[in-house]
């Protein structure tokens, strides 16, 4: 497939941060100042860029539960910052205080709905407003509708594309300047493996998905030569917390095709530790990935559609 040839976007974004750059917050610590341990020794970024004295902070959108609280939790315990977004206010307090208390972290919620409009470019205005700069963006939040096309509300399908693909295009465009500027950063996106091939009867999810990892596999290019990395996850289908309670020691045979969020994330922060690139979590998804690109393409629609029928 040709790659679309190099636009003259590139000059537009520009590499002085707009939103960031004030002065450090007073009296500011880092965590592992204040719990007396270090950063662990890996890829990451630390909490804090040496020589700057303001911490820096992960955020992850969707973090209220499901894989994005898992991302959250799994940063955390890596003594990472953290800004959780989402819309469920009550849920990111919890967790917010959780992470505090349980990791001696600085963790923020922030109560926001990435749907509605210009969310991404609102979000980066009250993270500059409340002084907390982003060195790991995990665009997370998302979700899928199952069902013939025409028989869903317009306005419900408008908001998934808006959440899926336009809440992750205006928070990376807004919170990259810095990212480069510095020379570091990193972008974790949860895409879908029901990206890499047309789902009839999900048709417009798979596409958003599509989206996601096509965007994200080119932008880990361009970012390369600036020290900003990204990892493109791809996951097959995750356990639902209902089934994830109390079953998480249940051993499950090496088909299963539910992986729990926790196996996701730990592959993806591996990724990440490595310096990025395309992840599809779990054996079984991996294999099925690998299968669908040796048949035909005008075929696997026809396949898929018998699988997926309502
Ligand atoms: N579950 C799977 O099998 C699966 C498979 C492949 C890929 N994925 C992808 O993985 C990501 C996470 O999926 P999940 O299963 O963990 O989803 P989930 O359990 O439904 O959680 C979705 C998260 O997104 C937040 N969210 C939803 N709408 C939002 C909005 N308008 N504004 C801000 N936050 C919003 C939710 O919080 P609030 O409701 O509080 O806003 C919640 O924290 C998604 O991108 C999904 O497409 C999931």
């Amino acid at each position: 497939m040709a790659s679309p040839a190099a636009s003259g976007m590139w000059s537009s974004i520009p590499v002085t941060p707009r939103l960031f750059g004030k002065p450090s917050l007073p009296g500011a610590t880092l965590a592992s100042e204040r719990t007396g341990r270090q950063a662990p020794a890996d890829n990451m970024q630390p909490a804090q860029i040496p020589g700057m004295t303001q911490p820096t902070y992960a955020l992850v959108t969707g973090a209220s539960r499901g894989l994005g609280k898992v991302f959250a939790e799994a940063l955390a315990a890596r003594k990472r910052n953290v800004v959780l977004v989402a819309r469920s206010k009550d849920k990111l307090e919890v967790l917010a205080t959780e992470l505090r208390t349980s990791q001696g972290i600085l963790a923020e919620s922030l109560e926001f709905d990435l749907a509605s409009p210009m969310a991404g470019q609102r979000v980066a205005q009250q993270l500059s407003d409340r002084k907390l700069r982003i060195n790991l963006l995990v665009n997370n939040a998302g979700f899928g509708a199952r069902g013939r096309f025409w028989e869903f509300s317009l306005e419900r399908q408008l908001e998934m594309m808006r959440l899926n693909n336009e809440a992750i295009v205006e928070l990376t465009f807004h919170l990259l300047p810095p990212m480069i500027e510095h020379r570091q950063g990193s972008i974790i996106n949860v895409s879908s493996a029901a990206g890499f091939q047309p789902i009839p009867y999900g048709s417009l999810y798979a596409a958003t998905k599509s989206f996601v990892t096509s965007f994200s596999l080119g932008l880990e290019q361009e970012l390369r030569p600036y020290g900003v990395t990204v990892v493109t996850v791809c996951p097959g289908r995750i356990r639902p917390e209902s089934q994830t309670e109390g079953t998480r020691n249940v051993k499950r045979g090496l088909l299963d095709i539910y992986q729990s969020p926790e196996d996701v994330v730990r592959e993806t922060l591996r990724a990440l530790d490595g310096g990025g690139g395309l992840v599809v979590p779990g054996f079984v998804n991996k294999c099925c990935v690998f299968a669908q690109r040796l048949i035909p393409r005008r075929i696997v629609p026809k396949l898929v559609a018998k699988m997926s029928r309502p």
